[in-house]
């Protein structure tokens, strides 16, 4: 009876989620969540947004580059991302004399917007629902611990197969796919345009585009321009084509009109983009190894790392510049399982999932389906008996592969070795060549050896001390046998003697190769054997991990059975979802409440000239002075930043479009507040925020601050 109250306790505690929770699928929106949105206040019929057989929202929505979403905003292709999702090109463009990062870049014409090659720009035609087929198809493999059912190479050649050869060759720039979703129950098959001449327009400088920079990152309140602006571009037919000067800007079938009304607390609003990846149907299990081993691991790690960066960052100018973009990476992810395991505790996730579990497991003897207890009882098993294996994995991949730079070091090397076994001249030449221009990548302008020697000694000596002996990659073993245990005298002796441990010694080893120097290196040795532990690891993994899926996959069929799949999403795949909410602020602890919008007056709040994160540009200072806002202040004579919505997103939906009740656009999803990062395993609705930047901050930026205003011409802007 206790048992059953609590089960009831959680569930009702979780209950009021349902209202914003979930990333759904266009094609299961009417029937799953339609008129929950229209209560909520949304004005559009659902074939506005999605419509199988004619032009719709959705088809102004697109995926940019290999992990964020776009959205069209003119019937000449322009197109609205992130900051963070251009970032990379912007910084292709970027050189000493044209610093585009730091001083943003505007195209005054379309002559001067600048290609980008290889990147991508993807719109959804089509959305199928082929379970059956596949299904079918599955049935015809016999091969017992086949992982087809989830394999994207066997499932997208399925795709093809349904399709034809000939619509492919007659559809230039179509690919087609086949995903799979609730763990491998549907599949649902999209038709991908992509276009892959896409100009980059314009950005604001980083002090707009990525004010407050890390410290910032995941937080709110916020006060971000993380905004850029791009043009996909067509052959002469709207045909996708490679860059050329003869392409045009696309005429897109759809493009987003925007609104200048502004959000007000409580306003409906929805997002439309691709989330990637999120564990709502996790076990109380994996919820604890999730929060004991891999955030735990990279959290202690992490923490190390940084620790030393920042302090070496801060002594050395040079360093900072150098080690600025690791630090922002290790960091991000870093926060993310911080928050994650602060929601994990705060709302017990672990009793949540079971309290699902226990659910499933009495609905299936009253049903007698043995089968769903019995999922549960294998991924029990599989987890707890894999919790060793996946412990050394992440200290391995945490703590030295991704912490350590120098295991990251050019030792494939067997070529030089073989050339210069059998003194080969000419290929030895050959073969040095590559290695320096391999060396150069890895010593490359951004790596400082003190900084990573720094690093290694003391990664390696919590490595050490967590990880027992006979459990290290095998050249660790030399640590305890030829340095008493001490690893900073390992990590002297690397650096002293290996061919990478500085230039000086990669050119004399350049002047005089032997064979006999590479095979005792010590880099390359730590090198290696670091590499070969991961694949012993990650082989020792696969037989769990086969098991798992499996299991997986019959418990979320159970769940399906049980409820129905009304109010179950699907886990993100990084396939075009909706998900809809309020915005909203919310209460971080007792007695504070965060208000929903951030203005103009946040930033200079923060501007703190010297430190690079909080610079506020001389422009921007000008234009707040004189509150010359124009048209996009608000009525109270404030400059509106960023907001925040109940909307359930993760990542890939930076860059998403936030809609508001009649499907207009209101401003740009770039980040999540760190206490809702817990949202990819269970959705907590009082404290889980998107992060967005308002449009008309956008706009404003374009205009006023860029001079860019021929650009608003060509939007639909409802005034
Ligand atoms: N936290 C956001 C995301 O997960 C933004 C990351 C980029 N921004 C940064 N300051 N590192 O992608
Ligand atoms: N910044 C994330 C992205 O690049 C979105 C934030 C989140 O995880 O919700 O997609």
């Amino acid at each position: 009876m206790k048992r059953f109250l609590l089960s009831l306790f959680i569930l009702l505690q979780v209950l009021p989620a349902v209202a914003d929770e979930g990333m759904w699928i266009l094609p299961l929106l009417r029937h799953q969540k339609f008129p929950q949105m229209q209560e909520l206040g949304l004005r559009l019929q659902d074939y506005d947004i999605y419509n199988p057989d004619s032009s719709s929202i959705k088809d102004a929505i697109v995926i940019f580059g290999g992990g964020c979403t776009g959205e069209i905003v003119s019937p000449d292709g322009l197109l609205l991302t992130n900051h963070h999702c251009g970032y990379g090109q912007i910084q292709k463009h970027s050189s000493v004399e044209h610093d585009y990062l730091t001083d943003g870049f505007w195209a005054m014409s379309k002559a001067e917007e600048l290609p980008n090659p290889g990147l991508k720009v993807t719109f959804i035609d089509k959305i199928e629902d082929v379970t059956e087929y596949v299904l079918e198809e599955l049935k015809k493999d016999t091969e017992p611990n086949s992982m087809n059912y989830l394999s994207p190479r066997y499932l997208n050649n399925l795709a093809k197969e349904r399709v034809g050869e000939k619509f492919l060759s007659d559809h230039p720039g179509t690919e087609v796919e086949i995903k799979p979703f609730y763990g491998g129950n549907q599949y649902y098959m999209f038709t991908k345009k992509i276009y892959s001449d896409v100009r980059l327009v314009g950005a604001p400088p980083s002090s707009i585009g990525k004010f407050g920079a890390d410290t910032d990152n995941w937080m709110w309140p916020r006060h971000t321009g993380d905004f850029a602006v791009f043009r996909v571009y067509a052959d002469a037919y709207g045909n996708p084509a490679e860059y050329s000067e003869n392409n045009v800007p696309l005429r897109p079938k759809r493009w987003l009109k925007i609104s200048l009304a502004g959000v007000q607390e409580n306003d409906f609003a929805m997002i439309m983009g691709f989330p990637g990846t999120t564990y709502k149907y996790y076990t109380s299990w994996e919820v604890a190894e999730r929060r004991d081993i891999n955030n735990r691991v990279r959290i202690d790690m992490r923490e190390l790392r940084q620790q030393v960066m920042l302090e070496e960052m801060l002594k050395d100018s040079k360093v900072r510049i150098q080690y600025s973009s690791k630090y922002a990476g290790s960091t991000n992810a870093y926060k993310n399982a911080i928050g994650t395991n602060w929601a994990i505790d705060k709302r017990d996730f672990e009793q949540v999932k079971k309290a699902e579990q226990d659910k499933l497991t009495t609905w299936a003897r009253l049903q007698n389906r043995p089968e769903y207890p019995e999922a549960l009882r294998a991924m029990e098993e599989i987890i707890k008996g894999r919790s060793d294996l996946q412990f050394r994995l992440w200290m391995l991949n945490e703590g030295l592969l991704m912490g350590i730079e120098f295991s990251r070091v050019p030792y494939l090397l067997d070529p030089l070795m073989n050339a210069l076994k059998e003194k080969d001249g000419n290929r030895i030449d050959q073969e040095l060549e590559s290695l320096q221009e391999k060396y150069k990548g890895f010593a490359n302008k951004d790596y400082a050896p003190e900084v990573d020697k720094k690093v290694a000694k003391v990664l390696l000596q919590e490595y050490l001390r967590r990880v027992p002996a006979g459990h290290r990659p095998d050249y660790l073993e030399e640590i305890d046998k030829r340095f008493k245990g001490n690893a900073d005298a390992f990590v002297e002796y690397l650096f002293a003697n290996s061919i990478y441990g500085s230039e000086a010694n990669f050119f004399r080893f350049i002047t005089k190769p032997t064979v006999k120097a590479l095979e005792n290196d010590p880099m390359i040795r730590f090198a290696k054997s670091v590499q070969d532990e991961r694949v012993k690891l990650t082989e020792a993994l696969t037989e769990f991990n086969t098991g798992y899926a499996d299991a997986h996959r019959t418990y979320v069929k159970g769940l399906l059975e049980m409820y129905g799949d009304e109010i179950n999403f699907p886990d993100a795949n990084f396939s075009l979802r909706l998900t809809y909410g309020q915005v909203k602020g919310y209460e971080p602890v007792d007695a504070v409440y965060y208000n929903c919008q951030t203005t103009l007056e946040g930033v200079m709040e923060k501007e703190d000239p010297a430190n690079w994160e909080f610079v506020v540009p001389p422009r921007l200072k000008e234009l707040y002075q004189q509150k010359d806002f124009g048209v996009y202040g608000m009525p109270d004579g404030k400059m509106p930043v960023n907001f925040c919505a109940t909307t359930h997103t993760t990542g890939g939906n930076s860059g998403s479009p936030v809609l508001n009740r009649d499907g207009e656009l209101i401003g740009i999803n770039f980040d999540r507040n760190w206490e809702g990062v817990g949202g990819d395993i269970q959705y907590l609705p009082d404290y889980q925020r998107s992060i967005i930047v308002d449009i008309r901050y956008v706009l404003f930026i374009i205009d006023k601050f860029a001079g860019a205003g021929y650009l608003l011409e060509e939007m639909d802007i409802v005034r």
